[in-house]
């Protein structure tokens, strides 16, 4: 009888012994590269030529977009205020929510749960963009600031059809940017938290994975960040993209 009091299925150690997934960490340093890696240790299988050259591309695809995102401005400013590198990494993690980056949750999980239901592709579409119109909701993936079209969506998607993988999820995203278009008049393209939403679904990834793909991406995206803030700007220095002012109260007392 075991004496444990909880099991992990993940990597089994023991003196001169590290198996991930029941693969030697001498063999798997050997004969996988990093992204094959993250599929192991997050799949516990290894991936197919085809579920490599995605998961390797979807690292990559956000490793970084400039010095304008939330993550990164949170990395640099917590940095400039005087905190070590682990804190800056920390804090430019913890920007990273729902509208940035972590849209590859909930779009995955609207994906995973309306692809279960009969129905051609654009059938489902135009039922999930009245269901978001109903319950008054952006549809998360979709829409950019920057781009019209996301370069990164177009090169995932062209990876996965190269290899035979493009699926349902896949297809019913493609239809809602089209219904999301017609329906609303503008211009929403599948960004890349939309793209690597749908990829992962048709790859078998649950939708409570999501945020963490993004997050393995970009965290050496923050490190650099942090790295040319540290070696390159000064301490405390006004870090913000554009002017504010206030426009809370005057100057007041505490009454006596
Ligand atoms: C990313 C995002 C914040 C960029 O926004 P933006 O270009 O500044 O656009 P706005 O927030 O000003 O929205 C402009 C209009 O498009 C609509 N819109 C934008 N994104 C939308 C989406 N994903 N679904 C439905 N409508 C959307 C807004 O409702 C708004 O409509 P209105 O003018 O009638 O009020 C926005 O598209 C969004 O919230 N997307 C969903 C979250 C997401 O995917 N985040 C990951 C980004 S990589």
């Amino acid at each position: 009888m075991s004496e444990a009091e909880w099991k992990t299925g993940i990597t089994d150690i023991g003196p001169g012994k590290i198996r991930v997934r029941g693969y030697d960490i001498a063999d798997v340093m050997q004969n996988l590269s990093y992204a094959e890696a993250v599929y192991l240790i997050l799949k516990g299988e290894l991936p197919t030529p085809a579920e490599a050259a995605l998961m390797n591309a979807i690292l990559v695809s956000s490793i970084d977009h400039g010095a304008s995102p939330p993550s990164v401005l949170g990395t640099r400013t917590v940095l400039s205020g005087g905190n070590s590198l682990n804190a800056a990494i920390a804090g430019g993690v913890l920007v990273i929510g729902d509208t940035h980056g972590g849209a590859i949750e909930q779009s995955a999980r609207i994906l995973q749960e309306w692809a279960k239901k009969d129905g051609e592709a654009a059938t489902i579409a135009s039922q999930i963009v009245d269901w978001l119109n109903q319950s008054k909701k952006r549809m998360p993936g979709f829409g950019h600031r920057l781009h019209n079209v996301d370069p990164r969506t177009g090169k995932l998607f062209e990876i996965a059809a190269k290899y035979g993988y493009s699926g349902r999820h896949i297809e019913i995203c493609k239809a809602l940017e089209k219904t999301l278009a017609e329906r609303t008049g503008k211009q929403l393209p599948i960004n890349v938290d939309g793209a690597i939403a749908a990829v992962i679904s048709d790859m078998g990834f649950d939708w409570r994975l999501g945020k963490g793909f993004f997050i393995i991406s970009r965290t050496p995206g923050l490190l650099a960040h942090a790295y040319e803030e540290m070696t390159r700007e000064k301490p405390m220095r006004k870090l913000g993209p554009m002017p504010f002012e206030y426009d809370g109260p005057a100057e007041r007392k505490i009454p006596e």
